[in-house]
């Protein structure tokens, strides 16, 4: 795998611009970051001109159009086309979002297209979420319990406790909080970070679970949960419309509770 670094808009040059399509009357144009760390050069805006006549309306299609039609260079992951996968995260004219349910209408002039910001970049639109999904991996993300269910039945839920994980079940760790916590920024290899502290508050509001005691106690850190500073940028970008500044307060708040 390629060297990894960071997309740093200031070492950002102007890459090459693509004809547009000929005799297309209606068009559209995509700045889309480059990066590919085996040639040695500088990250690079690359210019594509779009006919929106012949073109899906969500800016994944025109991505997909400009790999398909134009330059299969171009590299970025996609798989469900609905927003249910969460791989397609990128960053779209300065917002985090999901290219397949992101309209390219709502974008006022040229659609910048750049990858999750401040995460190591594999290649193009393709960030590098081997840290988080190692902090994934550190909350334990499956039910515990040392208590056997009742004999041939489910581990059952009242109506009210299953209600308690309404907003966070939804999650499909896209990523697009995570990367626009300032608090991640800086201190990303400490800091778990919005994505990650709802899943874990997933599982600690789960009434079938019994170590939410244990599982407070490993986030019981300066940095691992209390570099949250109530920014709220992470709620304000959720492309699920979830809110996980508040999953990180009703964490804090189960911590102080147990006291
Ligand atoms: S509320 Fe907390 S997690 Fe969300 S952006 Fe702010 S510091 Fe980051
Ligand atoms: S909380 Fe929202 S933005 Fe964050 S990972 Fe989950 S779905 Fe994506
Ligand atoms: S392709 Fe699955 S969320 Fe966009």
């Amino acid at each position: 795998m390629a060297e990894f670094t960071l997309p740093t808009n200031s070492k950002v040059r102007e890459g090459k611009t693509w004809p547009a399509p000929e005799g297309a009357k209606n068009t559209k144009t995509f700045r889309v970051y480059r990066w590919n760390g085996d040639d040695g050069n500088t990250p690079q805006v690359d210019t594509y001109t779009v006919d929106m006549d012949d073109c899906g309306p969500m800016v994944l299609d025109a991505v997909i159009k400009i790999k398909n039609e134009v330059d299969s260079t171009l590299t970025f992951r996609r798989s469900c086309r609905e927003g249910v996968c969460g791989s397609c995260a990128m960053n779209i004219d300065g917002t985090n979002s999901l290219a397949c349910t992101k309209y390219i209408d709502e974008v006022k002039g040229d659609v910048k297209v750049y990858p999750l910001p401040h995460m190591p970049v594999v290649k193009d639109l393709v960030p590098d979420l081997t840290q988080a999904y190692a902090q994934y991996r550190s909350i334990e993300p499956w039910m515990k319990s040392d208590t056997q269910p009742p004999p041939g039945k489910e581990r059952l839920q009242s109506p009210e406790e299953r209600k308690k994980l309404d907003g966070m079940w939804e999650c499909i760790l896209c990523f697009c909080c995570t990367t626009s916590c300032p608090s991640y920024w800086w201190n990303g290899d400490r800091y778990l970070g919005p994505a990650i502290l709802l899943q874990a508050n997933r599982w600690i509001q789960d009434s079938r679970d019994e170590a939410s005691g244990e599982r407070l106690d490993e986030l019981e850190d300066p940095f691992r949960l209390y570099r949250c500073h109530t920014i709220m940028n992470c709620t304000k970008t959720c492309p699920k419309g979830l809110n996980p500044a508040k999953a990180i307060g009703e964490i804090k708040q189960a911590m102080v509770q147990r006291r």
